[in-house]
């Protein structure tokens, strides 16, 4: 039964033309040299042609015949060495495919400066034929552009998952150290196959007890998992660990005591782990321990850490959200306050981990302030794959495209061009350090992602930050295929109906710039009405500050002038109502109802339309899918339609509750078209 447990690496049989077609080019695997990584690339590449042409891929010793693979180093194998391959460029993850004659024989060379990139060379060759592209004259050459390609897992010690939607922990710290559960080694594989190199095991919101002696003995024989996967493992470090288990008391980073402290911590964690990634840390932002707790920076905090972790090749990812229920500044503009006037005082091992937005991963939001405003100061990009305000894993979205609408809005930092994908990937500035994060979707799960199609969003990030200037169609084919079906009469339905899924959110829950309207806590469903929260910072009504004049938070100058945060050039356009993209119109203006919009139609019909638009594309979502069951087998199937189903129903509820909470404020009447009310 097909459970989803395979991801998008099936390998099923191909079409016996295909297999006839392929065979000659596959009769034999010849491995140039050894190691753990090699042997896993070489059992990949049995697996796989084994599976998909129906006829085992031999393994020979040197080139006997056409048709080989032939997989190795120039440093391992002087008969790579020989073929003289333009490597060099492709730094130490690159990788090259090339269609070549090797000893007079027809070849298919996969050529790397290490191991790991053999394995990604191994991948990208199966993906070719799982895809159902030619490999007749291959010439593939590639290196990631993004060097930290990380997930940060929110996984709890008890195992349950912050804001995971996918089952519980993958990490069974019961079991671990001795007993090492299939599917860590499943897990890793699947990351490597999309050129996945670090994961952070544990939540942002930390627990100290990782640090503790037995729990690092777990971590290292997790990392003993991963490594050969090209995966370094990084842990989530608690400000205040230093008085939780290290008997100190204080945490203050210019405390002498606490400065070895760390140190101390830091050795031993790589006596433990000699590759550790190093650490991510959440401080002074909602509740947590940071540096400002003894008056210090943030600069401080992350230098000190990052002093510790220096002598071993270490890094800190320091986040910058960081917002504070006592700080009155709109909450958009507090992550910059803070962080822009510490640009250049970071370490050498510092990056600074950034959401795409600067309020917490909605539907829809405008691209963080900081990108390109923080040239001395690596900035990495996250992004959260497990979809907290995006209906969780019942409603489709495909992330890709969202993620794509980040990284190539313009920063106008060194004038046009200067997109969010180049701040990420060094060329802007000319960052030592580059990285980009996915707060992980993986759960215990059997389809490990909640839902089928939440496989493309855990691929998506993978092909993104490999290269952040992808484009999200192209990766949600190649996901389609290698997933479902290589059938164009599967394949163009479905990418059109993950590429029109995350607008359809966006319409029926937060439209035209609309935020944080979900109910409270949780975040699942609609909520615009709650307004007695502890924290006006946490209350829907302090983001779409409806009334019955108009709706919108304006954040230009008459406002919060967040605008005034963002190059002059983009902050002019955000700041005029008619130049402004409508999609993010309300995040930054206050209009009355009656503004006439881009359809022509008034402010108010225009917000209800949204909303209703969005539920009819998940009405024409599930007819698409229905369209598809020939191409599908029967429990993916219906797991999807009943997935979508469920959505169809909520989007119905988003939209009503919405319409109504609003309407009581507005006491407009609906405009033509609309739905009545329930
Ligand atoms: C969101 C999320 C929290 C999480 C936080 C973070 O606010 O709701 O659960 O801890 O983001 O990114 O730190």
């Amino acid at each position: 039964v097909e459970d989803g447990y395979d991801l998008w690496l099936r390998y099923r049989p191909l079409a016996s033309a295909v297999q006839t077609r392929l065979l000659p080019r596959a009769t034999e695997l010849v491995v140039a040299g050894d190691s753990p990584t090699m042997r896993i690339a070489a059992a990949e590449l049995e697996r796989g042609f084994s599976n998909m042409l129906g006829h085992p891929l031999p393994r020979a010793t040197a080139i006997g015949r056409d048709g080989a693979i032939l997989l190795g180093t120039p440093a391992g194998s002087p008969e790579i060495a020989r073929l003289g391959l333009p490597l060099a460029r492709l730094g130490p993850e690159g990788f090259l495919i090339r269609s070549m004659p090797v000893n007079g024989r027809t070849t298919t060379v996969i050529a790397a400066n290490s191991d790991v990139g053999l394995l990604y060379g191994a991948f990208r060759l199966l993906r070719e034929v799982e895809t159902g592209a030619p490999t007749e004259r291959l010439d593939i050459a590639e290196a990631p552009k993004v060097k930290l390609r990380l997930l940060n897992h929110w996984d709890n010690l008890d195992r349950t998952v912050e804001r995971g939607y996918a089952g519980f922990s993958l990490w069974d710290w019961h079991k671990l150290p001795d007993y090492l559960d299939p599917r860590y080694t499943d897990y890793a594989r699947a990351n490597a196959s999309i050129g996945i190199n670090g994961t952070v095991l544990t939540n942002v919101n930390a627990n100290a007890d990782i640090l503790t002696p037995a729990y690092l003995e777990k971590v290292k024989a997790l990392a003993a998992v991963f490594r050969p996967y090209g995966i370094r493992v990084y842990l989530t470090a608690r400000f205040s660990a230093p008085l939780e288990i290290g008997g100190l008391k204080t945490a203050d980073p210019l405390d002498p005591a606490v400065r070895a402290w760390w140190k101390a911590k830091a050795d031993e964690i790589y006596r433990v782990v000699p590759d550790f990634g190093g650490f991510l840390v959440k401080a002074n932002s909602e509740g947590q321990p940071g540096p400002q707790d003894y008056k210090r920076s943030h600069a401080d905090g992350a230098n000190m850490l990052a002093d510790a972790v220096k002598p071993h090749g270490g890094i800190v990812m320091w986040r910058a959200f960081v917002y504070a229920a006592e700080n009155v500044e709109d909450r958009a503009k507090q992550a910059y306050s803070e962080f822009k006037p510490l640009d250049g005082t970071f370490r050498d091992n510092v990056v600074v981990q950034v959401k795409n937005g600067a309020i917490d991963f909605q539907p829809r939001e405008p691209f963080h302030p900081l990108f390109g405003a923080m040239p001395k100061t690596p900035l990495m990009m996250e992004f959260q794959i497990t979809k907290e305000y995006l209906g969780f894993a019942t409603h489709l979205a495909y992330l890709g495209s969202a993620w794509e609408e980040v990284l190539k809005a313009d920063t106008y930092a060194k004038g046009k061009g200067s997109t969010v994908a180049k701040v990420i990937d060094g060329r802007l500035h000319g960052y030592r350090m580059t990285g980009m994060a996915g707060v992980a979707n993986i759960g215990t799960d059997r389809n490990w992602s909640g839902s089928h199609f939440d496989q493309a969003n855990w691929y998506a990030f993978g092909r993104l930050a490999w290269d952040p200037e992808l484009s999200s169609r192209t990766i949600a084919e190649e996901w389609a295929r290698m997933t479902f079906s290589t059938d164009p009469k599967f394949v163009r339905p479905a990418v059109g109906m993950m590429m029109a899924s995350h607008q359809a959110v966006v319409d029926y829950m937060t439209p035209l710039g609309l935020h944080h309207l979900m109910a409270t806590g949780h975040h699942y469903g609609p909520g615009p009405w709650v307004g007695d929260l502890e924290r006006p910072d946490w209350n829907p009504t302090y983001y779409h500050r409806a009334d019955a004049n108009g709706i919108g938070f304006d954040r230009t100058k008459t406002g919060s002038d967040a605008v005034a945060q963002y190059a002059p050039e983009v902050a002019r356009s955000f700041a005029d109502p008619n130049r402004i993209p409508e999609k993010d119109l309300l995040w930054f203006h206050h209009l009355p109802w009656d503004t006439k919009m881009a359809s022509g139609r008034p402010l108010w019909d225009e917000l209800v339309l949204r909303y209703g638009r969005g539920v009819g594309t998940v009405g024409e979502m599930r007819a698409t899918w229905d369209g598809l069951r020939p191409y599908v087998d029967a429990r993916r199937f219906d797991d999807v339609a009943s997935f979508l189903a469920i959505q169809h129903k909520e989007a119905a509820w988003w939209r009503d509750a919405s319409v109504a909470y609003f309407q009581s404020v507005s006491g407009r009447p609906l405009p033509e078209g609309a739905p009545p009310p329930p």
